[in-house]
């Protein structure tokens, strides 16, 4: 039988966009999916087609791929059935709109837009065209993440009543970023919460919302510490979920921040990042929360579950390496980025138009509770990046 084939186009050509373009290229079947397969046709940056050519010098499996040096060409290119958008979070509501009014499917990095109601009305838009949009939190798509909704949903450890997560990366900003760098920067929407706290987020909600059958927004009260720019450097937040018909009320601890580290030894001697309680037992997931490998599910009766779980990938001797920010995976081993990747494939070949493990409206939801915290603690990014205007050149 003939294979689903998922023709990428690829719009930016920084460091994600490289690790995800790479990880498309290991055969699906090497994590036992078949049925489909990815090919990168084409690349695009705002700054030349020579970029985008460069980029693609660097990502194997990509003969014949066009080079774009306008993100305007890319959408224009009827061969790409799908585009991967990954700049800084300031420009997802221009880009994504720019695709989707050329009728293209996206998959668009997180934070999926500055503020709700722009992620409201790319999901009008998308809907008006009728094509494909999901949020790229890849962490979603792992297998980890199925097993631990699945132990939820289960009942194993109980109703879950609360959930804590931190995604904190020493990183001090005064030492390792430039004011102009999109980590700090507030002209491309810069701080923890938006880039880091989305990941904390993401756990709180995958086990409060997701596996809900009846999910309700929560409520939220925030506390944020800032960086000389205006940025936020450290959040916590405190989320109440409303009782659904499995569970009572639930609570929320999500936490992030640059100057402290989930995993201050690198070896999780201070314990898991994650750990979501039920009344029965608790499941524990360990730091890194965006690219968790070892989860604990430690149960009141004395059963205790240690699980590792490496990413596949083509193997030793493949010569093939992936990774992010300099820091590389083993050899052969894939980022883990390809989860998502055959979220998109299914979704295209089944003519669904929003992913499996995260609807438009939960995206939405986390949206808006970001845009509360921001709120409470006085965050206002500049307007042209905050507005609803389109097009608009940044
Ligand atoms: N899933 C993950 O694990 C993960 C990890 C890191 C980042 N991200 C997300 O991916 C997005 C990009 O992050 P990144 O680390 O790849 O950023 P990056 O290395 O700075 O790359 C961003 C790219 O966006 C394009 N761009 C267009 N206008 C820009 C502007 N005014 N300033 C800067 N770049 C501009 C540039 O490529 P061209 O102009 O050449 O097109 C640039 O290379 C962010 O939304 C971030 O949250 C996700």
């Amino acid at each position: 039988m003939s294979k689903f084939t998922v023709k990428w186009g690829i719009l930016a050509t920084g460091g994600i966009a490289e690790t995800f373009a790479r990880d498309l290229w290991p055969n699906p079947e090497c994590r036992g999916v078949k049925d489909i397969e990815h090919k990168v046709v084409a690349a695009a940056s705002s700054s030349s087609a020579k970029r985008a050519q460069d980029f693609l010098k660097e990502v194997r499996g990509v003969e014949g791929a066009k080079a774009y040096g306008s993100y305007e060409e890319l959408v224009k290119d009827e061969n790409v059935d799908i585009i991967y958008i990954a700049t800084p979070h300031s420009h997802h509501y221009q880009n994504a709109m720019l695709c989707l009014e050329a009728g293209k499917n996206v998959l668009c990095e997180k934070a999926f837009t500055t503020n709700a109601p722009q992620l409201e009305a790319l999901i009008k838009k998308a809907r008006e065209k009728k094509v494909f949009l999901m949020e790229a939190v890849w962490t979603r798509y792992f297998p980890l993440s199925i097993y631990v909704r699945d132990i939820i949903t289960s009942g194993k450890i109980g109703p879950v009543s609360r959930t804590f997560a931190d995604l904190s990366m020493h990183m001090l900003p005064e030492k390792t970023f430039e004011d102009t760098h999109r980590m700090v920067n507030p002209d491309l929407a810069g701080g923890a919460l938006l880039d880091l706290g989305i990941y904390a987020l993401t756990w709180v909600f995958q086990t409060l919302y997701t596996t809900q059958s009846d999910p309700k927004p929560p409520t939220v009260l925030s506390t944020m510490r800032k960086y000389k720019l205006g940025t936020d450097e450290q959040t916590s937040m405190l989320l109440t979920f409303p009782p659904t018909s499995s569970r009572g009320e639930a609570h929320g601890i999500a936490t992030t921040g640059m100057r402290t580290s989930a995993d201050p030894d690198g070896k999780a001697s201070a314990g898991p990042a994650i750990r979501v309680q039920g009344e029965t037992g608790e499941i524990q997931i360990y730091h890194p929360a965006f690219r968790p490998t070892r989860t604990k599910l430690v149960l009141a009766d004395g059963t205790v579950e240690d699980k590792e779980w490496p990413q596949p990938g083509p193997g030793e001797g493949s010569g093939w390496k992936n990774g992010f920010g300099g820091t590389f995976q083993p050899e052969g081993e894939g980022q883990g980025m390809f989860w998502e990747a055959d979220e998109c494939a299914f979704a295209l070949k089944e003519g669904r138009k929003e992913g499996k493990y995260e609807s438009l409206e939960e995206s939405l939801v986390i949206m808006k509770v970001m845009d509360q915290v921001r709120e409470q603690n006085g965050l206002k990014y500049p307007e042209k990046i905050e507005t609803l205007e389109y097009p608009v050149k940044l």
